[in-house]
């Protein structure tokens, strides 16, 4: 049996092309491999921006936080347990003035906590704790940033896989939707050529 977890973050929601194909994919792999399939709507319920209450509360035992802190480390709480109980996570992301959404950023806010989804080691340096995961990044931009001139900017794809490296999710598959913003002709044979990474990341994991 396999967990997935579909995390989507477009703003708008259902509309996003991130949103489409990353469900596209969790929805395939569960009529695949089975198991269950939990969505976490980070468009529909934004995370808040982390606060001092939830810094503060995340070092101190839980019988010692204030109600703030509480309410403040419960709900990353529940977003870690979350990823902790997926086998396979698939992320869809749609890219904001060149990084990912700031839905998306307090995500990952929230689930990068020390003692808890990565360590201090002694010597080696920080330690990933959430191993032995599948990641599918859905990453969708109105240019093109695989190749070309513009691949320098690309701070979401980049900076996705160092967040989730960091916290451990190393196995990450990245699927493009790139080039949407270059006219309809552009839009619709970019959108094809998703459906076609959509399809092989499907037929492999079959
Ligand atoms: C507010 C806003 C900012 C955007 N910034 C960029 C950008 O910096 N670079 C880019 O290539 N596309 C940008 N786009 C285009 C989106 O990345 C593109 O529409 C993508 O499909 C968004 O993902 P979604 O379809 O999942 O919402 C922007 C779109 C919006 C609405």
């Amino acid at each position: 049996m396999t967990n997935i977890l579909l995390v989507t973050s477009s703003p708008r929601g259902a509309e996003g092309l991130s949103t489409r194909f990353a469900t596209e994919i969790a929805e395939g792999l569960k009529a695949r491999l089975g198991g269950a399939l939990v969505t976490r709507d980070l468009s529909a319920k934004p995370p808040p921006h982390i606060t001092q209450a939830y810094i503060n509360g995340r070092g101190v035992d839980p019988e010692a936080r204030t109600v703030a802190q509480a309410e403040a480390v419960s709900l990353a709480q529940a977003l870690v347990d979350e990823v902790k109980a997926a086998d396979v996570i698939v992320l869809g992301s749609g890219m904001i003035n060149f990084g990912p959404s700031s839905q998306l950023k307090a995500w990952f806010d929230h689930i990068t906590w020390p003692g808890v989804t990565f360590s201090y080691g002694e010597a080696s340096g920080p330690k990933g704790m959430l191993i032995g995961k599948k990641v599918y990044l859905v990453a969708a931009t109105g240019g093109v940033y695989s190749e070309g001139a513009w691949a320098a900017f690309d701070f979401q794809a980049g900076f996705l896989r160092h967040l989730l490296g960091f916290i451990g999710l190393t196995d990450v598959e990245v699927v493009r939707v790139e080039g949407t913003s270059f006219g309809p002709e552009a839009a619709k044979g970019a959108i094809a050529a998703t459906e076609a990474q959509v399809r092989a990341v499907l037929d492999k994991a079959a």
